[in-house]
């Protein structure tokens, strides 16, 4: 049986390909049955329809409040049969709606060493700072930002010579090897 999982994204979505064409490439037990989007012109969307996966737009702007928006999303999850959630560049914080329906089913990705430099510019933070070594931290999520049970992390090295371009390169290709790696692990553990 095949893990049905939901993408959630924001923008480019280099991670939901890495994500697909591991699925495709290797033997992971899942399928991307959907792709969840708040910004009607992301990337990432057209990306999905190519390979043929639901996609789901949901323009916060339209709802009241997050709970009013995550109730449309879960209806797309539950009519998809969709176990487990994994967060791929979404730049929101998942409400309660979400959290309730899937605990302990809901992961993200951050490019950094959390409990380091989370939010949104998590590289430039650790590029700013000086650090010679960053990373990519793969974690269940709660209701903080970028808090929650860390499942594992992988080190990137900050070269002296780096920009935050060349760093940034260097840390979406571990995200895009690492990503899959831990989906492949939490399936075959039965953790997800
Ligand atoms: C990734 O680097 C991901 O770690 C980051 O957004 C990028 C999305 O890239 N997420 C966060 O910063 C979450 N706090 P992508 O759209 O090309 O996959």
């Amino acid at each position: 049986m095949l893990k049905k999982i939901a993408v959630f994204a924001s923008g480019n979505g280099t991670n939901f390909v890495a994500l697909q064409q591991a699925i495709q490439t290797r033997p992971i037990p899942a399928e991307i049955a959907l792709l969840v989007c708040d910004q009607a012109e992301a990337p990432v969307i057209k990306k999905a329809q190519a390979d043929g996966i639901p996609v789901l737009v949901v323009n916060f702007r339209d709802y009241a409040t997050k709970a009013d928006a995550e109730a449309i999303m879960l209806s797309a999850l539950q009519r998809e049969h969709i176990e487990a959630i994994l967060l791929a560049g979404y730049m929101r914080i998942i409400g309660q709606t979400l959290l309730t329906a899937y605990p302990h089913k809901i992961i993200n990705i951050h490019p950094a060493l959390l409990p380091q430099f989370p939010g949104r510019r998590g590289i430039e933070d650790a590029f700013e700072a000086g650090v010679t070594e960053t990373g990519v931290t793969i974690h269940f999520i709660d209701a903080g930002i970028d808090t929650g049970q860390i499942i594992g992390q992988r080190t990137v090295p900050v070269m002296a010579d780096d920009t935050l371009d060349s760093l940034a390169a260097r840390i979406h290709q571990t995200e895009h090897q690492f990503y899959p790696d831990v989906l492949q692990s939490l399936i075959n553990k039965g953790a997800i």
